[in-house]
This record gives structure tokens, sequence and C-alpha cells, in this order.
């Protein structure tokens, strides 16, 4: 656990910066998308089994996100311990179950997009972490402000989007095929990367209910990676099945 305490000026420093980097981040990944998934590829060096490298990189935040947390003598009886649960609810699931029900068999990833998401897990973790342990306060009666209660319905939905989306994608594929097929069910009706949409709904929803710098960062973020990953699904699925539906929206549904 890490007892140090962060000045106000540098962590806001800090979060400046790492904006910063998230910009150009989003812009360079509008160019190349990041080779994980359907576009994966061997031209990015050495490569990691899949499943292991969603768990390595998705996992390591539940341990960077605790770390700044003082167990004994944190406050737990504030709306704070509700967020930290979310927080790790998401995580829980990302990094030990996700990973599993995926039908990736054979499949790989590049080292390099493993450690990079590695470090963007690192840093968003710790910002949150040392949020919650040094400066967040909340009183019990943030549990009735209009940014909780509807902040809460987002993140819920937009976590049972991307969860129930992720698994209608993943059973797309038989046990044991490798391809990919047009999904036709659920969000996918009406955009392409109907995941990506519930997690950018989910964050959005967690940067109202926390009300917070960390929280806005991350669905900053959040959007810089998904954003221009739904515009290359998207161009993908027109690219390789000519009988893609072409009224379906790239990630919002009915709008873009
Ligand atoms: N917060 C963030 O910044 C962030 C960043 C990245 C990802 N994520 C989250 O991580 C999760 C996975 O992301 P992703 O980009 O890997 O999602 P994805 O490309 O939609 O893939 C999700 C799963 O479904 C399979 N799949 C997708 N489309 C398919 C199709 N048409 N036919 C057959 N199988 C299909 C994929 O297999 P393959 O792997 O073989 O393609 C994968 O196992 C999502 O919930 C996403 O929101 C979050």
């Amino acid at each position: 656990m890490i007892h140090s305490q962060i000045s106000t000026p540098s962590y806001n420093l800090f979060i400046g910066v790492w904006l910063l980097i998230g910009v150009i981040a989003f812009i360079y990944l509008l160019f190349k998308e990041a080779p994980y998934g359907r576009f994966s590829n061997k031209n990015w060096g050495p490569m990691v089994n899949n499943q292991l490298g969603w768990m390595i990189m998705e996992g390591i935040v539940i341990f960077t996100f605790l770390m700044w947390i003082p167990f004994d003598s944190f406050n737990w009886h504030t709306p704070a311990t509700v967020m930290i649960g979310l927080f790790l609810l998401h995580y829980l699931h990302r990094g030990f179950i996700f990973p599993f029900m995926t039908r990736t068999k054979g499949k790989k990833m590049p080292l390099i997009i493993m450690l990079s998401a590695v470090l963007f897990n690192t840093v968003n973790g710790s910002l949150l972490g040392i949020w919650f342990s040094q400066f967040a306060h909340y009183a019990d009666s943030w549990y009735r402000s209009p940014a909780f209660i509807i902040g809460l319905l987002l993140f819920l939905s937009g976590m049972a989007i991307n969860w129930m989306s992720d698994y209608q994608l993943i059973r797309l594929r038989k046990p044991g095929e490798t391809g990919y097929k047009i999904p036709w069910n659920g969000f996918s009706r009406y955009v392409s990367s109907p995941n990506l949409f519930g997690e950018i709904v989910e964050w959005g929803g967690y940067a109202l209910l926390t009300w917070s710098l960390p929280g806005v960062t991350f669905l900053i973020w959040t959007c810089a990676n998904l954003i221009p990953r739904a515009i290359s699904v998207h161009r993908w699925y027109h690219q390789k099945f000519p009988e893609y539906p072409a009224s379906r929206k790239i990630l919002f549904p009915f709008i873009w």
C-alpha cells in the first residue's frame, strides 16, 4: 500500500499531461487501428496468448487502484465505498471473467498492446485510487443528488449493454469456430459496436456519479480509445460483408 501524499497541483498537472496524451492517442488511432481482436497482426513484435493478455492488462488495475487506498484508516461509511465497489465490479468482470468467456482459442495479441493497456490501466487506476484516498469528500446526502442517481442509472445500464453485447458477439461463434459473422441481435441492430457504446455510457455515468476530474479523464480516454475503434470496426464490416446493413450506425443508436 502506498502512503505518500500527492499535492493538489502535482495531481492536476499530471491529469493535464495525461489528457494531452489522450488527445494525441485519439488522433493516432483515427489513422491506425490498435492491432488486437479482428485487427491483430504479427507486424508488432512478440505476441502473447489473447486470453492471458486480456487477464493481465485488465486485471492489473484492481491492484493499481487498491494500492492507494488505506484500508485501515479509510472511512468506508460514505458514498465513496459504492463508487469503489462499482469500479471493482467492472474490472473483476473484465479481467477475470470476460477473457475466459471469449472464443479466441489459439489467437494472440501483440505484447506491445498488452503493455500499453497495462500503462493505461495503471495510470487510470492510480488517478482514481488517489482521488478516493486523498481528495474525495462525499457526504451521505450525495446519494440523493441528481448527479449520483442519474450517473448510477447510466453506469448500470451502460454496463448491462456492454456485457450483453460482448456476450452476444462472442456467441456468434460456435465453440471451435474462429471467423466473423454479421451480428443481428440486441443493440447490434442499431450500431456496429454495441459493446463499445455500452462502455462509453458506463464511464459517462461514472464521471457523473463521482463528479470528479479523474472520472471525466477516464471517460475522455475511453472515448479516445473506443471512438476510433468503432469507426474502424464499422468500415471493416462494410468491406468484409457486402450485404452489411447500410442503415446501421457506427456507435450511437439513431445518431452516428
Ligand atoms: N475502456 C476502454 O478504453 C476499453 C478499451 C478497449 C476495450 N474495452 C472493452 O473491452 C471489451 C472488448 O473490446 P474489443 O474491442 O475486443 O471488442 P470486439 O472487437 O467487439 O470483440 C469482443 C468479442 O467478441 C468477438 N467478436 C466481435 N465481433 C464478432 C463477430 N462479428 N463475429 C464473431 N466474433 C466477434 C471478438 O473476437 P475476436 O477477439 O477474435 O475479434 C471478442 O471475443 C469491450 O467491452 C470494450 O468496451 C474497453
